[in-house]
């Protein structure tokens, strides 16, 4: 009960009432509580009854809780109760009861909670470095056990384009066909990606798709020559990029708005959510007044579209932007002008500073992977800010939430990914979820380390941080 990461809002350990799972134990659920029932029931191999008279009972009740995504927990002797308003809630309720269980003992007591921040997510740059489907699936598992809720997917970039555009063929064929280090890439059909999605979705992940533009664009530049300026399509770039913005779309050609069109009008399609992500960032190769009559054109593409945009922060540099836009900080300051008029004109943000949560940075010097431009970040770097107040002029009502990008230009493979990610993302997870008065570093390395063994009953390749007595 005093280990579940991220902190609850208030948990009272019984353990006298303790649930023991049997053979017969059955959970229930009805309507939309279903398919959490039937997460839960493959989690612990027991099997799940339509109604509501199972030892482990889930139930949808508005009135149980006072926020979409809260729930309460109730674990005694006899019985497990979980109630939420929404089955988001109670898929959260069902990821505190998976870490309250060991050898079908389920810790007693009572837990009440729900999420500080609405967004709590996680990047994973596949343009750098391509990950198969099974691959990001079993990133989206690892996400759902801390209650993070959004996977942000880097799709396009200098080094590949990673998803087919049926109306574009070539971006996937041609930009898709390689990586850092030349050789292997490859890139997801429209089918690949709506399975992705939609497992994350039966997660409760919402997956946010960034088509990068108008620079980081080499991919794209490279499989279209009419994309380009000078109408010479380059080579797709394979090198680290440790010089970055060299890429620019045509921003002065009308194909280049064709082009947008159709891209997005594609990716509109494949994606549930609310936001198209469109980077934006490091438009060293642009001019900045064709960069501004570019996103003059484009932002509106999106809205006409249904969805609103995500951008990293260098998107406040845009003439009128909706007030629906959401700037991703990416810097280390805690004092940026943009983000503060942006706040004070009605729009809300998403923080990442990179000294805090970027996952591409080594946790202490000499490791073989991993970036050190913006410092070492260690777990308690991660952990030790409050985004409620980072930054000037960004109260916590205007913070959307937090995000933690992975970039992939040095890691090697997969097992890569998931010794950068964890342990870091369950601090990310912890500053995203729980209540600020929770908020205590003794506490959570204490947790983090008796977390170590699930990491290691899951097969996650988490890295070994010395700020932690990993058992
Ligand atoms: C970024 O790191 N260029 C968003």
């Amino acid at each position: 009960m005093d280990a579940i990461i991220p902190a609850p809002v208030y948990v009272k350990p019984v353990p006298a009432e303790s649930f023991t799972l049997t053979s017969a134990t059955v959970v229930s659920a009805t309507g939309a509580g279903v398919p959490v029932a039937e997460h839960l029931a493959a989690q612990l191999d027991i099997s799940v009854v339509e109604g509501t008279g199972g030892a482990i009972a889930l139930t949808l009740d508005e009135a149980a809780v006072t926020h979409p995504e809260g729930y309460r927990l109730c674990v005694g002797k006899e019985r497990v109760t979980l109630a939420a308003g929404t089955p988001a809630g109670l898929f959260a309720g069902v990821q505190t009861l998976l870490q309250l269980h060991s050898d079908r003992v389920i810790a007693g007591g009572e837990v009440r909670d729900e999420p500080r921040f609405a967004h709590r997510g996680a990047m994973l740059d596949m343009s750098r470095h391509f990950y198969t489907v099974a691959e990001v699936k079993r990133f989206v598992d690892q996400l759902a056990r801390f209650k993070l809720n959004v996977l942000h997917l880097h799709l396009t970039d200098d080094q590949g384009w990673r998803i087919e555009i049926r109306s574009w063929p070539r971006l996937a064929t041609v930009g898709g066909g390689t990586q850092v280090g030349g050789g292997g890439g490859g890139y997801y059909t429209q089918d690949d990606y709506r399975d992705l999605v939609a497992y994350a979705a039966a997660r409760h992940i919402t997956v946010v798709p960034e088509i990068d533009v108008p620079g980081h664009t080499t991919a794209a530049l490279a499989s279209y020559p009419e994309l380009n300026a000078d109408g010479v399509a380059p080579a797709v770039f394979t090198g680290r990029g440790d010089a970055t913005g060299f890429s620019s779309l045509a921003t002065g050609k009308e194909v280049t708005y064709r082009f947008m069109g159709d891209v997005l009008r594609e990716v509109a399609a494949l994606t549930p959510g609310e936001y198209l992500h469109l980077g934006t960032d490091e438009t060293h190769a642009t001019p900045e007044d064709e960069r501004l009559r570019f996103l003059d054109r484009v932002l509106p593409m999106v809205a006409d579209l249904g969805k609103s945009v995500m951008g990293w922060h260098e998107i406040l540099r845009s003439p009128d932007p909706p007030v629906s836009t959401v700037p991703q900080y990416w810097g280390r300051a805690s004092s940026d002008p943009a983000m503060a008029s942006a706040v004070a004109r009605g729009q809300r943000v998403l923080l990442s500073p990179a000294h805090r949560v970027y996952l591409d940075m080594k946790y202490e010097p000499g490791m073989e992977i991993g970036y050190d431009w913006a410092g070492c970040v260690d777990v308690a770097d991660v952990y030790g800010w409050d985004p409620g107040t980072y930054m000037e002029g960004v109260p916590e009502a205007a913070v959307l939430g937090i995000e933690a990008p992975l970039w992939s230009e040095t890691l090697r493979s997969y097992a890569d990914v998931e010794a950068m990610a964890f342990p870091r993302l369950a601090a990310v997870a912890e500053l995203g979820w729980s209540p600020r008065s929770a908020h205590d570093w003794d506490s959570f390395a204490r947790r983090l380390a008796a977390y170590g063994p699930r990491w290691d009953a899951d097969g996650v390749n988490y890295h070994r941080s010395a700020q932690i007595r990993w058992r």
